[in-house]
């Protein structure tokens, strides 16, 4: 990734900086650090993530950096200092000289300068935010600094007399995405859809082939893919299930057999300058759908295609969820999935919540800088606006408010699934069959833009595409 940013980006960021501090109040300031390194054995450390936020407001991504915004709109950046040594071994670093310039702000100083200037940043503002809950020993941090602005009042210096979650502004900011950001997100989606295809052609032509095909293999065609498309890590950790294992839904790629006359489910998508991806496919190992995986293949398809349609700026998070569910709920009763004599109609169904043993979790989430990303699933503006109900299954007291109103811009998975266990009255023909379908949404005034459809999904075209 980039450590100088170019005008156009540079103002980005820079508006995003101004918007937050106009919620700061004029006498606030906003303390935001980025990740730290983490050891993964002895010296050697996981590949460097940076923090979300952080990279949110600065496009900065090297470790041991902070970012101070003033209510009037002061920027300063705190960074690993020049240091031939060090780049030497680790590599380049910005430095507190360039970075103002390369990144668009007022001033910049080492990171060995933050117990110094943290105080005097913070004399005589009265509210201090930062992100809570994010960052181990953040607290303490701040506790010290405000301890030192304390032992100061005698000599006349006001000390911050309130903390706040630096998080409620930005998560609301980052829940809508700009253009610059739906941009790269299309990026990344266009690189995973190519990784899914990769993976579908390399399972059919391995087993025509008569080689010993693991989920590891397909796995690799995916890293393969997300590297060559200039990606720089997985999202998250891919998952490649043959067969029952789909049924497993936090599996990883391990090293079962992926066979013929099996499924293969594959839920991976490539992070791409900061921003994630998010596929599910689910496919025949050899390219040809049995009939009974077709006919729940093609049930979880047209659950989607309901979710898809309730998609729009307007309608409500949960309403992909509830459309899903309505078909979902008759589809099971008509391929005998569950018993209409048991359970009576879909509408029983869905009240009695009689679909989850198959379908047990939520058709969606935010999806941006972080899989899960962050924002609120209760609509601001009524979130007072509590009632409470007794859940069928667990006798559960559930307080629901409001879902969320959608926006254009905000970007959301719609990932509907089905997985059969065996079970009493549960037809042979389904078993150990788990089905997801997942697609990366954004949001528009009059529907949704589809970003991952760079790979097939409608059983057919992937039947076609795996004969190639
Ligand atoms: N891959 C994580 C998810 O689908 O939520
Ligand atoms: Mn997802
Ligand atoms: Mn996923």
């Amino acid at each position: 990734m980039t450590t100088t940013n170019n005008a156009a980006t540079r103002a980005v960021y820079s508006r995003r900086r101004a918007r937050l501090a106009a919620k700061l109040g004029p006498t606030g300031v906003a303390i935001i650090p980025t990740a730290p390194e983490r050891p993964r054995n002895r010296d050697t450390d996981f590949p460097y993530r940076h923090d979300s936020y952080f990279y949110y407001l600065t496009g900065f991504t090297e470790p041991n950096a902070w970012l101070v915004i003033t209510g009037e709109g002061l920027t300063a950046l705190f960074c690993q200092p020049k240091d031939l040594e060090r780049e030497i071994w680790d590599g380049y670093r910005l430095g507190p000289e360039a970075a103002p310039a390369a990144l668009g702000l007022d001033a910049a100083s080492s990171v060995a300068d933050l117990d110094t200037r943290l105080p005097q940043l913070l004399e005589n503002r009265s509210t201090v935010w930062w992100p809570f809950a994010t960052h181990e020993g953040l607290e303490t941090r701040i506790d010290g600094w405000l301890q030192k602005v304390r032992s100061r009042v005698r000599f006349g210096a006001l000390c911050p007399t309130e903390q706040r979650d630096a998080c409620a502004i930005l998560d609301e900011m980052r829940l809508v995405k700009d253009l610059h950001e739906q941009a790269i997100m299309r990026r990344a989606a266009q690189i995973s859809a190519q990784a899914h295809v990769r993976a579908m052609q390399t399972s059919a032509r391995m087993l025509r082939d008569g080689r010993d095909v693991r989920e590891f293999h397909l796995e690799a065609e995916l890293l393969h893919e997300f590297r060559m498309g200039g990606s720089q890590y997985p999202a998250y950790t891919s998952i490649v299930a043959a067969g029952a294992n789909a049924c497993v839904l936090h599996y990883r790629a391990d090293e079962a057999p992926v066979r013929a006359g099996e499924l293969v489910l594959i839920d991976a998508g490539c992070e791409l300058d900061g921003y994630a991806s998010d596929i599910t496919r689910t496919f025949p190992a050899s390219g040809k759908f049995t009939g009974p995986q077709r006919e729940l293949y093609d049930l979880v398809l047209a659950s989607q295609d309901a979710a898809v349609a309730a998609t729009r700026a307007g309608a409500r998070f949960n309403d992909p969820h509830e459309a899903t569910v309505r078909v979902l709920a008759q589809g099971m009763l008509d391929v005998g999935l569950l018993d209409a004599n048991t359970v009576g109609t879909a509408q029983d169904v869905i009240e009695q919540r009689a679909y989850f043993p198959f379908y047990m979790h939520r058709t969606g989430h935010w999806l941006g800088m972080d899989v899960h990303d962050c924002g609120s699933y209760v609509e601001p503006t009524e979130v007072g606006q509590v009632s409470e109900r007794c859940d069928p299954l667990s006798g559960e007291t559930i307080k629901d408010r409001p879902s969320r109103i959608l926006k254009p811009g905000m970007v959301l998975t719609i990932e509907p699934g089905l997985y059969v266990r065996p079970g009493p009255g549960v037809p042979e023909k389904f078993h150990h069959i788990g089905i997801r379908i997942e697609d990366d949404a954004i949001v528009t005034e009059a529907g949704c833009e589809l970003i991952t459809r760079g790979v097939p999904v409608k059983a057919a075209e992937i039947e076609a595409l795996m004969a190639q």
